[in-house]
């Protein structure tokens, strides 16, 4: 299976298409509306072998279609269930109203359809949609529910001077597992994580890219259940990686780009990877010798926006333990199961609130996905620094090492709601680590 390296060709998805635009009179914005099926697909993988494996993709593709939305247009996105199981759509990154934010029990059932709503005001940013169904995330994002989502400001990415249209390329990285016959394996009675030895780009296995000798700019996201990556870029025959440019995290541009030689993404320090034949390698840049258009091959410049931090605080106001107990993933001991106390934290619409996140489930990473919020990283102990480009940056992930403690920052705003926030591996979020906070005007 592994004499597979750079085949194919790296597929890139195809546009979320609006079907009509509504004008809001009220408002006086335009809404565009788009409609998704969630549908199975039939894929062949490995060419040379008898196993087609069954998926289910939006649009029945993986990735699925990519939303491509100039800041400030709102859209309506209808999702479509054509397929057998239940779903619930979140977009990760957008500050959703709380129902159209994906919460986990709130499903499309098969036959049904639902109809979300995204403002898009945010600042210029990657996001990306994804299940969130109760107890099968982790198996429906695995078999191909995932997709882009991307907020962009032309004018300011002209100003900023950052490669556009094909020299602009999203990059989903996916870590599964095949049968010797070439079907897919499931990630289903998974109860500690799916690893997986076969790494995917935009669904397809090490797939190989041509590319122009410029100025690229490739958009990150792990969208793997549990793998973790440390990506850097090796000339062939070569062994001192190529230094690049980090311009931006979860929550849009850093403040400055951050030049490095690898970049961690996820759970990367967790090394309790088995090491695997192909694991170690992600894809392969194809570098011709003719540039077709030199237009911004010279940024970014030095800076790049001004973050919107969060106010200093130096008082604690919740402390969340993410274990494992009685061989379930909790947090301060709850499971998303236990209903009546799954509600750890109840913050005032637009207080400002320092958390401390700590690891006390021994060898294991999390990382810690907060719904709403965009989060500053204060401080990590117990392991890592905040990374350089933590410091510079938003986010809303953070990775929390063996035995750390992560202190971040947000406001809580601006909508009222009860929202989720849990591990982003997947099998933990689904067994249960994974608890809600709610957003209110009222005291309690
Ligand atoms: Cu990307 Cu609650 O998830
Ligand atoms: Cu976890």
């Amino acid at each position: 299976v592994y004499n597979y390296f750079y085949q194919f060709p790296l597929p890139i998805p195809p546009q979320a298409e609006v079907k009509t635009s509504y004008f809001n009179e009220r408002t006086q914005t335009w809404i565009d509306f788009y409609e998704v099926h969630i549908r199975e697909f039939q894929k062949k993988v490995y060419p040379n072998l008898p196993g087609i494996s069954t998926m289910v993709g939006y649009d029945g593709i993986s990735p699925g279609p990519t939303f491509r939305i100039p800041k400030g247009r709102e859209a309506l996105v209808r999702f479509v269930n054509d397929y057998g199981r239940p779903s619930s759509i979140h977009l990760h990154g957008s500050y959703s109203r709380a129902p159209f934010d994906g919460w986990a029990e709130d499903v499309i059932e098969p036959g049904q359809y639902k109809d979300y709503y995204y403002p898009n005001q945010q600042e210029a940013r990657t996001l990306w949609y994804h299940d969130h169904a109760i107890h099968i995330t982790a198996l429906n994002a695995y078999y191909g529910q995932a997709g882009f989502y991307i907020i962009y400001d032309p004018a300011e990415e002209a100003r900023l001077g950052l490669p556009q249209g094909k020299y602009d390329i999203s990059l989903m990285i996916q870590s599964k597992k095949y049968r010797s016959n070439g079907e897919l394996f499931s990630v289903e009675g998974e109860t500690t994580s799916l690893w997986g030895d076969v790494i995917h780009v935009n669904g397809q296995p090490w797939p190989f890219l041509n590319v122009e000798p410029r100025k690229y700019r490739f958009r990150l996201l792990d969208a793997s259940v549990s793998r973790a990556f440390r990506l850097s870029f090796v000339e062939t025959g070569k062994t001192t990686p190529i230094t690049f440019q980090v311009i931006s995290a979860d929550a849009g541009y850093l403040s400055r780009p951050i030049t490095t030689s690898d970049l961690y993404l996820a759970m990367a320090e967790l090394m309790k990877d088995d090491d695997f034949a192909g694991t170690d390698r992600v894809m392969q840049f194809v570098v011709g010798n003719t540039v077709t258009d030199f237009s911004n091959n010279g940024g970014p410049p030095s800076s790049l926006t001004s973050l919107d931090m969060p106010p200093p605080k130096s008082s604690l106001d919740h402390s969340f333990r993410f274990a494992r107990t009685n061989s379930m993933w909790t947090i301060n001991g709850v499971a998303f199961a236990d209903v009546e106390n799954r509600v750890l934290a109840k913050p005032k619409r637009g207080s400002v609130e320092l958390w401390e996140l700590e690891n006390n489930s021994g060898g294991w990473s999390h990382p810690i996905h907060i719904h709403l919020v965009d989060f500053q990283v204060i401080s990590r102990s117990g392991g890592r620094a905040v990374q350089p480009y933590e410091q510079v940056a938003l986010k809303d992930v953070v990775l929390l090492g063996p035995n750390e403690k992560v202190r971040v920052l947000a406001r809580y705003a601006p909508w009222d709601g009860v929202y989720m926030f849990h591990c982003h591996n997947l099998v933990h979020e689904d067994h249960d680590m994974m608890a809600a906070f709610n957003v209110s005007v009222l005291e309690d």
